[in-house]
């Protein structure tokens, strides 16, 4: 059964580690995600953007497969399906459809109008017992067509939002979607400290985990971070995996077209990504 995500973040806060919220676009990437979890006995966030939504045919048809998913594959570990930026509409249709966490991105608005609209979305998530993230200062780069220009933060904003009773927050710390540029400045981890001096337990995100050095994501959970999200990283394991495959003319030996071969090799990269992430995360044996 799917959870929200509110619980196993307080528990990653407190025990100084971080959950993965691995994005999802379809059967393989689901299957690879859920069945490593299982494995390294770890909690997991199974992220879906507007644009995977869409691809996959609609938020019901999500919530259909990951849930046959567990059911046929034993899956016990704990984990939520959570939607990944999502508007102010799309959140109320994920929490129609079922998923048990849900992002409101109102990191576009004016703070005021970024405050009520996360507000009213608190009472609608809650009431249905589902996790709700927000999002202050904006994450850098493009993603399902989401863009941020990147800006750190006010840490006196996140307190605002923070006090609305999000379960976890979003914010803006120099962090990029995508791969980072070669002149990328790192993270501001003096803005990260400052925000988690006024926020407290509250568990942080941060999101554009494709990239970052192991030694920055380590200081990143040392400072409240507890939950981190991937995207990219799959997807470039992914296509390196199949290229591999079809250059080496795979596809053309006997049924090697058949796509339970042809994708074989790009879902066993998700899972090695998945697992490495899991290990430097801290959330192996955390279920
Ligand atoms: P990356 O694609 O950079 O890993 O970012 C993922 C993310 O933050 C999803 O919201």
């Amino acid at each position: 059964m799917l959870v929200s995500a509110a619980e196993m973040l307080k528990k990653a806060k407190a025990g100084h580690y971080a959950v993965g919220q691995f994005n999802i676009n379809n059967l393989e990437w689901t299957k690879a995600i859920l069945l490593t979890a299982q494995e390294l006995n770890s909690p997991v966030i199974l992220g879906v953007s507007e644009g995977a939504g869409k691809y996959m045919t609609g938020y019901k048809t999500v919530v259909g497969m990951v849930n046959g998913m567990m059911e046929e594959l034993n899956i016990t570990v704990p984990v939520a399906l959570h939607l990944d930026h999502g508007s102010y509409d799309h959140c109320y249709k994920c929490l129609e459809a079922g998923f048990s966490s849900i992002m409101f991105d109102g990191s576009h608005y004016p703070i005021e109008e970024n405050v009520a609209k996360t507000k009213e979305l608190v009472a609608a998530a809650h009431a249905k017992g589902v996790s709700i993230e927000a999002e202050v200062g904006s994450i850098g780069g493009e993603e399902d067509g989401v863009v941020g220009m990147g800006e750190c933060a006010d840490p006196n904003e996140c307190k605002a939002v923070a006090d609305l009773g999000v379960d976890f927050l979003a914010a803006g710390i120099g962090n990029i979607h995508g791969k980072y540029p070669e002149n990328w400045k790192g993270l501001s981890f003096e803005t990260l400290d400052a925000i988690q001096q006024l926020t407290g337990d509250l568990p942080l995100v941060l999101h554009g985990g494709t990239g970052i050095p192991a030694d920055m994501i380590k200081k990143a959970i040392s400072l409240g971070v507890a939950k981190i999200n991937v995207n990219t990283e799959c997807q470039l394991a992914f296509a390196a995996a199949t290229r591999e495959y079809i250059e080496a003319g795979k596809d053309q030996q006997g049924k090697g077209y058949d796509p339970r071969k042809l994708l074989a090799p790009g879902f066993e990269a998700i899972k090695a990504t998945v697992k490495e992430k899991m290990e430097l995360f801290g959330s192996v044996n955390k279920a």
